[in-house]
């Protein structure tokens, strides 16, 4: 039931610091410390899917190609992993040549995406009768281990989320997040990628996020309700974003575009000034996510600059006791200031209220928009 929220996708919001709270819990081992032998991450998989791993492939769709495309991001930065994610109604089609020593991972929240399940029984398929370096390594990260892609594949991490009832992916979302950091830091581990410091740092961190989302929630989401109201008749959003915020970016468009119907484009920001630039001016605001702590965030700050150039109103997703950001956006969606590699689970949070906000303003059916299922289990 709704528990007093108005639709089921603000609960779901809601509940998310607890669902990366029971994430954590499940897959970390409490008592690792970097001398007492034991391994970080207990996703309960067995070695010989590591085993001599050359590539990593992802297959998703949706809301779940986003959360892949931040693990992809993770699996090569921090466990060194060659990894590429498709859209599984592509992957189908075009298969990528066949590589030896690959993990091959889908991710669906339902377990029942047609599409999804198709790439894998494809994949599947075409190695099993390969020599022993070419035989099928499948994954799944799904929120329903009990669904057509627990018969599919051999290994399964479950995403702990509880059923979602919303249409919109959120907490379900953010729960595939926290499984790709889990795997990542795993790989890293057995592979000796990450020294015990950074380690060590990236656990903490992981453990701070539930507080962090639950001061988001608890601090703006009256303020966004607010800001929301502003945004009920316009026509158009650009969401930009670099790095690890790139696939938040994507997310944040999304959200927008499927429960309010309003267009709305994710990109990557450097990527503007090659055609979409042409799309901005007053009318058409902009969503900047600039987490300190890298490259990008000047590089971000700059896009974002470009943007203002055209009348583009600015909103930021960023730290509040920035200076610098303060001074160039219009509006802020603070964020706490975490590392930039942990952003995605915190600046995707202000992206979920602002889309809830305006789609409830415009009195639209947030947990069943038109002309989407819960599950898509048609090609
Ligand atoms: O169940 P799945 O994770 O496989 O679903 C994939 C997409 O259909 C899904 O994420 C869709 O994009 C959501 N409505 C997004 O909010």
């Amino acid at each position: 039931e709704k528990q007093g929220f108005r639709h089921f996708m603000l609960k779901e919001i809601y509940e998310q610091p607890g669902v990366v709270r029971t994430c954590l819990e499940a897959y970390l081992n409490s008592d690792w410390h970097s001398s007492n032998g034991k391994p970080p991450v207990n996703l309960s998989l067995p070695a010989e899917l590591y085993t001599d791993l050359e590539q990593i492939q992802i297959v998703a769709c949706g809301t779940s190609w986003h959360a892949s495309l931040v693990g992809k991001y993770l699996l090569e930065q921090l466990a060194g992993i060659p990894t590429t994610v498709q859209y599984a109604s592509e992957f189908r089609y075009a298969p990528p040549p066949l590589m030896p020593n690959t993990l091959t991972i889908g991710v669906t929240q339902s377990g029942e995406t047609a599409d999804t399940l198709a790439a894998l029984a494809m994949e599947k398929e075409r190695r099993m009768n390969q020599p022993p370096q070419f035989k099928p390594r499948l994954l799944g990260i799904t929120n329903r281990p009990e669904s057509s892609l627990g018969l599919l594949v051999s290994h399964l991490i479950d995403t702990h989320a509880g059923i979602e009832i919303g249409v919109a992916a959120t907490k379900t979302f953010i729960a595939q997040l926290v499984a790709f950091y889990c795997l990542a830091i795993d790989l890293a581990y057995r592979r000796q990628t990450l020294s015990a410091d950074s380690l060590e740092k990236i656990l903490e961190g992981l453990r701070l996020l539930p507080a962090e989302i639950e001061m988001i929630l608890e601090v703006q989401e009256r303020y966004i309700e607010e800001l929301a109201h502003g945004f009920v008749d316009t026509q158009d959003f650009i969401f930009i974003g670099r790095g690890i915020n790139y696939p938040i970016a994507l997310e944040g468009a999304l959200k927008l575009k499927e429960i309010s119907y309003i267009h709305a484009e994710g990109y990557p920001a450097g990527e503007m000034k090659h055609g979409p630039i042409a799309l901005l001016d007053a009318k058409v605001p902009v969503v900047a996510i600039a987490m300190p702590g890298g490259v990008n965030y000047e590089k971000v700050l700059s896009n974002a600059q470009e943007a203002k150039a055209r009348d583009s109103q600015l909103i930021g997703v960023t730290p509040k006791d920035e200076g610098e950001a303060a001074e160039i956006f219009d509006r802020l969606l603070p964020v706490a200031m975490v590392d930039e590699i942990l952003s995605p689970i915190v600046t995707v949070i202000p992206l979920q209220l602002l889309a809830y906000h305006i789609a409830a303003r415009r009195g639209l059916d947030v947990d069943q928009p038109r002309n989407l299922a819960k599950s898509v289990t048609v090609e």
